[in-house]
């Protein structure tokens, strides 16, 4: 069996004869099942299936975020088939949406644009390749700043590069640094968010991860540079080689903090695996 596609015409043939078609269109923002037929004599076979999914292959249907509609099916069967492939009726329309899973990092992108103002002054404590520090600078806007420290000197050109290109290097800049020397740079109680991304930087040496021995003391000295009403974040991962030391190291020491001081919130993925990442706030209250 075989599915041949001539422009949004999907044929299905068996033994090279045509058994079946579906014409699927692209639209604005997704894609639009318009026909989907089997010949009389091969339907309850499971080549409706077999089309189906050859289409939804086709036009993204298994990536990570997409979105087909579809014709009112005609009957009990073609109802059952879109329904099998996660159609659902909405309205007049049948609709299938793929949603990516959330992620650590975008969890958390999403709760420190609730806690934090534009105009505020932000701190990247594990820079990488800057995608925390370009965050940080749109939600700082033109009345904020931020500042970026890694250890590698690669990781600092890559996000100084990156603000570059963004237009966003009058926001924030990178420098190269051990995050646990942060109290020679900032004030005490001067900074409204922190973040923090543990584990190694991606696409260089995976040899040089973030390790307790610089993570403690940085997120010590992070607590004091943070400004009553400011915010830690952290991303602990585990899993690897390296990362669960660090993991267990961290979660203690956020459980331990005072609770007339700090509010903590450890943000588990509750039926992921126990290595998923686990994204961590700090809140430091106000009196
Ligand atoms: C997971 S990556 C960060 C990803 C980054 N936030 C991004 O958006 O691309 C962790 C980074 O921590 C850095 N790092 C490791 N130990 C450090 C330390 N003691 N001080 C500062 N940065 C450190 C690594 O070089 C690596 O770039």
């Amino acid at each position: 069996m075989q599915v041949e596609q001539n422009g949004d015409v999907f044929l299905l043939l068996k033994e090279k004869q045509p058994v079946g078609q579906c014409v699927c269109k692209q639209q604005q923002n997704g894609w639009y099942l318009e026909q989907l037929q089997i010949s009389p004599e091969w339907q309850g076979k499971g080549y409706g299936s077999f089309l189906l999914k050859q289409v939804l292959k086709a036009t993204g249907g298994y990536a990570q975020k997409s979105l087909h509609k579809a014709e009112a099916p005609q009957n009990q069967a073609a109802c059952a088939l879109l329904q099998k492939f996660g159609f659902r009726q909405q309205g007049s329309e049948w609709v299938r949406r793929r949603e990516p899973d959330p992620t650590a990092v975008g969890l958390t992108h999403q709760f420190l644009q609730h806690l934090l103002q534009p105009g505020g002054f932000f701190v990247d404590a594990t820079c990488g390749n800057g995608g925390d520090t370009e965050f940080l600078c749109r939600l700082a806007g033109e009345q904020g700043r931020v500042l970026a420290l890694d250890l590698q000197q690669q990781a600092v050109e890559n996000t100084n590069n990156r603000l570059q290109k963004a237009g966003l290097a009058h926001i924030g800049k990178a420098i190269q640094l051990d995050h646990a020397m942060l109290h020679t740079l900032v004030e005490p109680m001067s900074v409204d968010g922190i973040v923090f991304n543990f584990g190694y930087l991606p696409g260089a040496d995976h040899a040089l991860f973030t390790t307790p021995k610089s993570s403690l003391p940085a997120v010590t000295a992070a607590l004091q540079a943070l400004r009553p009403g400011g915010v830690l974040a952290a991303c602990l991962y585990s899993g690897g080689p390296n990362g669960t030391e660090e993991k267990d190291t961290l979660l203690a020491f956020f459980r331990g903090l005072p609770i007339q001081q700090y509010n903590v919130l450890i943000c588990e993925f509750g039926n992921w695996a126990s290595t998923a990442p686990l994204p961590c706030f700090v809140m430091k209250k106000n009196s």
